[in-house]
This record gives C-alpha cells, sequence and structure tokens, in this order.
C-alpha cells in the first residue's frame, strides 16, 4: 500500500490485534503503549521516552522521509507496488482518458468533478487571468539568450508576488482562489515568454478563445501571426498536463508545503517548487532521458550503456526509470507510451523512440533493475513526445511543472487550512564539536 494511507486490518475488541504499539525502552525498562491510527503512530510519542528527567526524549531519524508521513491528505492516492494513481478517487487512466486538464485541475482542487456551470465558471476564470503584466517582459529580457527556462520560471514565479501584494493574506479563501486562478492561468504564459525570449522571438499573447492546451501552443509556436492548433497535439499535450498533475507528497510539493507553511505568498512558494521540480532526480529527469539517449546514439550501443549503469555503482543511471514510491510499472508511463504512436501519426515517429524501447526491453528482463524494482517512470517517454511536437529538451521540466502546478495549489491549500499543521522544522541529530573556548586567529 501506499504509505501510511490504510490502517492494518485490526480485529475489534481482540486484545492481540489492538492498535496500539507496547514498547519497551530497554536502557530504563520501562514500557509505553503508543497508538496507532491510519497505519502511522506519532513520533512525538516517543518524546516521553527519557533517560533522565533533563533528557529531550527520544526522536525519530528518517533521512529523506523514507517512512515518514508529514501530512493528512485526501487529494491523490498511490499503491507504488501495484502500480495504482487516483486523483481523489478517480483512476489515472480513467481522467487520462475522459477529462481534460482544467476540469481535472478542478477536480484535484475542489475534490469533486464539477457541474456543468461550475466547470464554465472555472473555466472562464482561468482564462480570464491568462495575461502578464507588461513590466514581466522587462523582467525576461534580463536573461541571457541561453537562460535555462526553469531558472527563468523560478525568478518569474518569485517576481509575481511583488505583483500581487495582497496574495500574502493566505488565510483569506476568497484571496487564496484568486491567486489559483492566476497561478493556474498565468504559469503557460510564462513558460512560453521563456522560450520566445530563448528564440529571440517577439511574445505572442494569449488567445481566449482557445483550449488551455491549445493557447499555450499558439503561445509557443505562431510566428508571423500563423499557427493552427492541431487537435491531436492539443489533446496529447492537456493529458500530459493532467498525468504531471499531482503526485501527492513528491520533492516539489514538500517544498511547496515546506515553504508554504512559513505562510509566505503562494509565488513564492511556487517558486520553491519549481526549484525542487528542476532537479535531475525529480522533474528534472524527462530532460536527461532525452540526453541521455543521445549519447547512447543508436540501437546497438543499448547493452554498452546498460553494462555502464550496473557497474558504475550508483554514478551513471538509466534516467527515466526507477521512482521512490512505484515498485511496479508507473501507470503514467504506460498512457504515455500509448499515447505516443497518436502523435507520432501526426508528426512523424521520433527516431529516438527505438533506443528508449531497447532500453525498456534489455532493462525488464535484467537482474540488476528486476531486484532493485526498477521500472520506467513518467518521464522516460514523455520526452519523446515533447521533442516530436517540437518542444527543445530544456522546455521539458517546463512542461511538468505546468501540469504539476493544479497539484501543488490543491497541496498548499490543504495544508494552510489544515488544523494540525505547523511551520515544518525537522529536528536534527547533532555530531559536531562540544563547547569549546574561540582560539584567535594569530593562535590557530
Ligand atoms: N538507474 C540505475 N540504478 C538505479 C536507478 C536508475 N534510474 N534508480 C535507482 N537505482 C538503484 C540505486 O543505485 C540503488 O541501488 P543500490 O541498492 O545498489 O544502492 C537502488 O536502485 C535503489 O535506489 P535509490 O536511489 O535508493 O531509490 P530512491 O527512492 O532514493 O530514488 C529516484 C528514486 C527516482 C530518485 C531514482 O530511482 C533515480 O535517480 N531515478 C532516475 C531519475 C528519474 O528518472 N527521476 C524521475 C522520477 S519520476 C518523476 C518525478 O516524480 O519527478
Amino acid at each position: 500500500m501506499s504509505q501510511a494511507t490504510a490502517a492494518p486490518a485490526a480485529a475489534k475488541g481482540d486484545a492481540a490485534t489492538k492498535n496500539t504499539l507496547t514498547v519497551t525502552d530497554n536502557r530504563t525498562g520501562k514500557t509505553f503503549e503508543i497508538p496507532i491510527e491510519n497505519g502511522t503512530f506519532k513520533a512525538l510519542d516517543f518524546r516521553q521516552m527519557k533517560v533522565s528527567a533533563d533528557d529531550f526524549g527520544l526522536m525519530s531519524y528518517d533521512p529523506a522521509f523514507m517512512n515518514t508521513a508529514s501530512c493528512k491528505s485526501t487529494i491523490t492516492f498511490i499503491d507504488g507496488d501495484k502500480g495504482i494513481l487516483r486523483y481523489r478517487g478517480y483512476p489515472i487512466e480513467q481522467i487520462a482518458e475522459k477529462s481534460n486538464y482544467l476540469e481535472t485541475a478542478y477536480l484535484i482542487l475542489n475534490g469533486e468533478l464539477p457541474k456543468k456551470a461550475q466547470y464554465d465558471e472555472w473555466v472562464d476564470n482561468i482564462t480570464h487571468h491568462t495575461f502578464l503584466h507588461e513590466n514581466i517582459k522587462d523582467l525576461m529580457t534580463g536573461f541571457r539568450y541561453d537562460a535555462h527556462p526553469m531558472g527563468m520560471l523560478v525568478s518569474m514565479m518569485g517576481a509575481l508576488s511583488t505583483f500581487y501584494p495582497e496574495a500574502k493574506h493566505i488565510h483569506d479563501p476568497l484571496v487564496r482562489q484568486k491567486q489559483i486562478y492566476r497561478l493556474i492561468a498565468k504559469i503557460p504564459t510564462l513558460a512560453a515568454f521563456a522560450y520566445r525570449h530563448s528564440k529571440g522571438l517577439p511574445y505572442v499573447y494569449p488567445d481566449n478563445d482557445l483550449s488551455y492546451s491549445g493557447n499555450f501552443l499558439q503561445m509557443m509556436f505562431k510566428i508571423g501571426g500563423r499557427y493552427e492548433v492541431h487537435p491531436v497535439l492539443e489533446r496529447a499535450l492537456d493529458v500530459l498536463f493532467i498525468l504531471h498533475a499531482d503526485h501527492e507528497q513528491n520533492c516539489s510539493t514538500s517544498a511547496m508545503r515546506n515553504v508554504g507553511s512559513s505562510y509566505v505568498d503562494p509565488y513564492s512558494a511556487t517558486a520553491a517548487a519549481v526549484g525542487a521540480l528542476y532537479g535531475p532526480l525529480h522533474g528534472g529527469a524527462n530532460e536527461q532521458v532525452l540526453r541521455m539517449l543521445d549519447v547512447i546514439g543508436t540501437k546497438e550501443n543499448v547493452p554498452a550503456f546498460v553494462k555502464d549503469v550496473k557497474t558504475s555503482g550508483g554514478e551513471v543511471k538509466l534516467m527515466g526509470f526507477g521512482h521512490r514510491v512505484y515498485k511496479n510499472y508507473d501507470p503514467r508511463a504506460k498512457i504515455i507510451k500509448l499515447m505516443a504512436d497518436q502523435v507520432f501519426e501526426v508528426v512523424g515517429r521520433n527516431p529516438k523512440l527505438e533506443i528508449a524501447i531497447e532500453l525498456e526491453k534489455i532493462a525488464l528482463s535484467d537482474e540488476y533493475f528486476l531486484k532493485r524494482k526498477l521500472y520506467p517512470n513518467v518521464d522516460f517517454y514523455s520526452g519523446l513526445i515533447y521533442q516530436a511536437m517540437s518542444f527543445p529538451v530544456d522546455m521539458f521540466p517546463v512542461l511538468f511543472a505546468i501540469g504539476r502546478m493544479s497539484g501543488w495549489l490543491a497541496q498548499w491549500q490543504e495544508m494552510v487550512t489544515d488544523k494540525e499543521q505547523k511551520i515544518a522544522r525537522p529536528r536534527q541529530v547533532f555530531l559536531g564539536s562540544d563547547e569549546r573556548n574561540f582560539v584567535p586567529m594569530g593562535k590557530r
């Protein structure tokens, strides 16, 4: 099961299966009964275990939160062993087939699918916040032509907080809602502006008659007033946004929650989340997959590359493989792989697809990957589609960020309204020097 999402089945009234933990502290011989709720115990319940009155009490040590739930959530469910992903209870396969990105964003943020009037109002509100303040263009010009678009996005997100100072009133639901409209609406515009800047092309303003994905495509690729949005590509991009919309407590979402727990405005918290997503182990992996396929070069070189991965002692990784939670095929990767064919039918097959398929085939029959339960994740095939659609490789993580915006905001809102949450502030195990006297420079 997903971590801490399901309580173990305990037979009611049977003392042998009580929902508690009996812990004996062998340092003192004392025994404690610790409650178990939702398959978790509270780390704070261990603080009462002390060896002396002035002892701080026992803490748990869990680098990288391998086995620690930091919140209760009702947004996204993952069963990593079975390869299950659900938003608000709905299987990702059904959502990807039947919904669109904005409807999915509504579901993720509000907990229920919208009725027609709610949907229309939601889409209308997003559509009417797509424009950026003109001064953003001046900020953009400060970047070098080769600035990475994720770096630009981090900066522009932070900058947006200065344009909407009222956003700091995060406990006002109406203020929060307004920023949610703005952030979902403006992130495609920021992303497209970053791309146009890198190409030295004039910015293309939003077209509010188009869909969320269609508008983004035209802001990216329209030249000389011409760009026909292809319905297959528009739908494919929309589905990719759906698949990236939320993934419970991943690195960037945890960053959003952690930074947001200081009660900073959501633009500043989102800047932190985009920064976390940029890393090659997280959303930056889709870019690294394409760079890896370039290095491999041909299908024939795949076995040698796989050998390198296995013998490098963890230094060379098969990018787009492995996941902290999934120990099975990532359900998003399955959908993306199927969708790739539809896109390639329109724009032509990405020649790197055959290298990727060969990599997957060899890796999935190799003891190294099988033993470690390393399967393709969402990033393995998404880049091949993005590239075939003419997105440059460094835009891939930006596309991830556009889709993830709704999830970040839903998790941020859940955190802000959760009475059990406080400012995030982990403890440490201090192993440094004991107290010592300062030594003047001349005596060192
Ligand atoms: N290629 C080769 N070996 C791997 C890989 C990989 N992609 N991923 C994990 N391993 C090995 C790792 O070296 C370790 O081996 P050993 O037990 O011998 O030390 C073992 O598998 C367990 O890995 P881990 O690093 O302890 O696992 P983790 O949960 O800390 O890391 C991960 C998860 C996603 C960071 C990691 O699998 C990875 O670096 N993958 C490549 C980057 C990538 O594709 N990231 C995208 C993740 S999905 C989208 C998202 O949410 O961002």
